[in-house]
């Protein structure tokens, strides 16, 4: 890895521990106004100074969030579906490496659907812009996609998602978390951040599923709507932090008052 790559890479996982917390706010690019996300700028101000990197697309990152933020952007420049269309798993790249540069995004991501239609397509967008990134020391983020088929959620599957997108030269992954984790983390080289996925019952929920996968080899969590869509989004953001980076049980963290 070149030491730009790492550089950028350590803005995202801290270099020390490997750990962090992204906050996904990129849902728009496929679900448009989804709930608490109507108007992101709205939605990302109080949360920035408790996020480590914010995962946005290109339209968000320039409306939305201050130009003055140092919050490190992992640009999603994937898309091209939407909820009202017919596959989900129908996705190409629509941003150029040159925009994720003038933004200056400190990674480029993408979704792979792996075991659809678009299985290909998909894998090899991410093949090429691994290529690019690699060109400009960009990591790249491989989220395994599943689209509406959340049952798709177990270790067999997922441990075959991370392990595709590390061959294929992922510098990171995200992926959801499943019963026996540890199969997904231990055949997986590069770092695994989890998803939160659709909103939990309760915050407890959100922060169980959080320690839970950082124990079970996890460098954190990409979560957006267990954040954004609780009823205390900061307070969410501040206990999801205690439990990655300074190793709370989820009682503790959700206890905390500050
Ligand atoms: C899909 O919309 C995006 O990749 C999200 O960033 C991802 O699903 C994480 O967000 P959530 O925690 O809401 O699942």
């Amino acid at each position: 890895m070149t030491w730009g790559m790492r550089n950028r890479l350590g803005r995202i996982l801290h270099p020390e521990t490997g750990r962090g917390v992204m906050l996904a706010i990129d849902h728009g690019y496929f679900l448009g106004p989804i709930s608490h996300l109507e108007d992101p700028g709205k939605t990302i101000e109080p949360l920035l100074p408790y996020a480590d990197s914010l995962m946005v697309t290109r339209g968000v990152v320039r409306n939305c969030v201050p130009p003055g933020t140092d919050k490190p952007i992992v640009l999603r420049v994937s898309g091209g579906n939407s909820i009202a269309g017919g596959d989900l798993s129908n996705e190409g790249i629509t941003t150029s490496i040159e925009d994720a540069i003038r933004i200056n995004a400190s990674a480029i991501t993408l979704s792979v659907y792996i075991g659809t239609p678009h299985e290909k397509q998909t894998l090899l967008a991410l093949g090429e812009l691994v290529n690019q990134g690699e060109r400009y020391g960009l990591p790249v983020l491989a989220v395994t996609a599943v689209g509406k088929e959340l049952e798709k959620r177990d270790a067999r599957y997922l441990a075959l998602c991370c392990r595709i997108c590390a061959e294929l030269g992922a510098h990171f992954v995200k992926t959801y978390y499943c019963d026996e984790f540890e199969r997904v983390t231990g055949s997986c080289p590069v770092p695994i951040v989890i998803a939160g996925g659709p909103k939990m019952e309760t915050t407890l929920d959100a922060l169980r599923m959080a320690r839970a996968a950082v124990d079970a080899g996890a460098a954190g969590v990409d979560m957006g709507r267990n954040v954004w869509q609780s009823p205390e989004p900061v307070r969410m953001l501040r206990a999801i932090r205690r439990v990655v980076h300074d190793g709370a049980s989820p009682e503790e963290a959700n206890a905390s008052k500050e």
